[in-house]
């Protein structure tokens, strides 16, 4: 591959000369773009938060503007089927297995292109938010105008790019769905280079078919994100339970009230010691000397976690509203939690966990994380062949468990639910340890997938990982058909997003 780098000062651009070398006669053709490129320290685009899989890739851009992207994936789209060169945007890089790296290819730092966020206040407020902002900037710039999004993920230094390639889910979607639920617009460049700018009424099947659609037919650049009124305050609430059906009778009875918390999410905890002493940093027993009286040791506890947003005004009632939602369910009673902190604090609150984690050297661990969508009626099979058994504990990291209704989800995205009307999110999120490595818990990963698949669960993965399309088509289901389509409309040589393993540049795709 030839190539040659210099800066115009005619056009005070930088100009990427790139040509494939066939034939040799092949002129170099510019790519003019307001930012630039690099060739060399590119390391961090090899790397991900899953710290298993690293690819240098050939080059990294990082844009300026939006034509920098379309010029770029213009420049690669004309150089045909072919070349080899391929195109990942990347997010924060906060993949599990190098799904944002683009080996021997260029990979587009999204970060760089920071631009205006615009809120526009009215019945139905929304932002629009450049893809490569990360959420917790995006809460942050909402917040100046009473305003915040509704749908979140569990941590907020993600981009807004990345998390509506995959799904975004988290406590909130048992009512607003997924983060994908919640957008109205995107301006999305396609495999070929077209700025277009779609939502449900307009190029309805590409804006469909980018949300969930894992980066494979356009990179997002802008998307419009519904807000509601934001809370200012929020009391934080745990229970413990040592029984899995009533733990989940009660989740389901919640997420299907009318009347229930605004956030709702579950823990499994195995084998833990001194749990209740953990939680005393940051959450007040109801009844102290109950609590001391408390043993987690090595037992099987599912904690159910529930908020509940209140502005200060309102806290008198919301207390009320609270003890009676409480009084409903069938936790041990001297298991209650209770804090209070501040809207952005419960948001951010993962972010807390990082620094801590950061300061030990345990977050640049590589991340062996499984996510499954259970659906609702094999969740007690699940809990039973998996919780206590394959995990024997919880100490490298939680293991989430919280079940969503369905109808919040759009089956017109590119994203694959189980089949029934409420399903669970089981994720399994632990950091490997140094001295063990991550073939431990890979290993462990593969025991309860077997176990799904043996025990006919209807399972899928979130965040899934294969190395086939074989595997992917069985991903899909009946859905592959028109992720296929989408792939030939969108990105027909399959440019986008190589690290998926989902389609492959110069094979025919259908
Ligand atoms: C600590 C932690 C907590 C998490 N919690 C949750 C959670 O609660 N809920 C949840 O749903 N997920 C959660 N995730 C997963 C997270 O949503 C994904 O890892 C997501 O991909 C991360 O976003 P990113 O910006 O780092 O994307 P990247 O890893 O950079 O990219 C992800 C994929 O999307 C593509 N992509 C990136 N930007 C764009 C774009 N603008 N246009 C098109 N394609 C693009 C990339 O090419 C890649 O294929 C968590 C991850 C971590 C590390
Ligand atoms: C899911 O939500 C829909 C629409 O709000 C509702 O009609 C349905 O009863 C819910 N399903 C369950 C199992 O709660
Ligand atoms: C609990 O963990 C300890 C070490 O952390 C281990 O020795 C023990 O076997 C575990 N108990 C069960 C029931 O898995
Ligand atoms: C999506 O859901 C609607 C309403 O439930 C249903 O009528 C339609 O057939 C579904 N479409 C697909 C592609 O599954």
């Amino acid at each position: 591959m030839f190539l040659k780098q210099y800066t115009s000062n005619i056009l005070s651009t930088t100009v990427l000369l790139l040509c494939c070398g066939m034939p040799p006669s092949l002129p170099a053709v510019p790519i003019p773009v307001h930012g630039h490129f690099t060739f060399d320290g590119n390391e961090f685009a090899a790397r991900d938060f899953g710290n298993q899989l690293h690819s240098l890739p050939w080059a990294v851009l990082h844009p300026k503007k939006v034509s920098d992207v379309a010029s770029t994936i213009k420049h690669v789209w004309h150089m045909g089927p072919a070349s080899a060169m391929t195109l990942a945007a990347r997010g924060h890089g906060h993949s599990l297995l190098g799904q944002a790296q683009a080996p021997h290819g260029i990979v587009i730092n999204m970060e760089s292109l920071r631009g205006e966020m615009q809120v526009i206040k009215g019945k139905s407020p929304y932002v629009d938010a450049p893809a490569g902002e990360l959420w917790i900037n995006v809460l942050h710039h909402c917040l100046k105008h009473g305003l915040a999004p509704k749908s979140w993920t569990d941590y907020l230094h993600l981009t807004v790019g990345g998390t509506l390639s995959n799904a975004g889910i988290s406590g909130q979607a048992f009512r607003h769905g997924p983060q994908i639920s919640n957008v109205h617009q995107l301006e999305v460049i396609t495999g070929k280079g077209e700025v277009v700018v779609c939502s449900e009424e307009k190029n309805a099947d590409l804006f469909h078919g980018v949300l969930g659609g894992l980066g494979q037919f356009g990179i997002i650049t802008r998307a419009r994100i519904s807000l509601e009124p934001a809370p200012k305050q929020v009391k934080w609430i745990r229970v413990v339970y040592s029984d899995f059906s009533t733990f989940a009778r009660d989740q389901e009875r919640l997420i299907s009230a009318e009347k229930t918390f605004d956030y709702i999410e579950g823990l499994v905890i195995v084998n833990r010691t001194g749990l209740i002493n953990n939680w005393r940093s940051s959450f007040d027993p109801q009844d102290p000397d109950q609590a001391n009286q408390f043993v987690s040791d090595g037992r099987t506890l599912f904690c159910l976690e529930l908020t509940k947003n209140f502005n200060p005004a309102e806290e008198a009632h919301v207390d009320k509203e609270i003890k009676s939602l409480l009084s409903e369910l069938s936790y041990i009673p001297s298991t209650l939690f209770v804090t209070q902190v501040s809207y952005v604090e419960f948001l951010d609150r993962v972010h807390a966990a990082e620094l801590k984690l950061r300061s030990k050297g345990l977050w640049d661990l590589p991340h062996p994380w499984l996510n499954i969508l259970i659906p609702r009626s094999k969740i007690h099979t699940f809990a039973d062949g998996v919780f206590g058994n394959i995990l024997t504990d919880t100490n490298n990291g939680p293991v989430l468990i919280y079940p969503v209704n369905k109808s919040k989800w759009d089956n017109r995205t590119s994203f694959v639910t189980p089949d029934e009307d409420m399903f669970y999110l089981v994720a399994f999120l632990p950091h490997a340890a140094e001295s063990e490595g991550p073939q431990k818990l890979l290993n462990q990963n593969r025991r309860i997938l077997n176990f799904c698949d043996s025990a006919q669960l209807g399972v899928k993965q979130y965040l899934p990982h294969y190395k086939t399309q074989e595997e992917w088509r069985a991903h899909f289901g009946q859905r592959w058909e028109i992720f296929a389509q989408r792939k030939s409309a969108y990105d027909p040589l399959a440019i986008l997003a190589p690290g998926q393993n989902i389609f492959q540049k110069s094979i025919s795709i259908l």
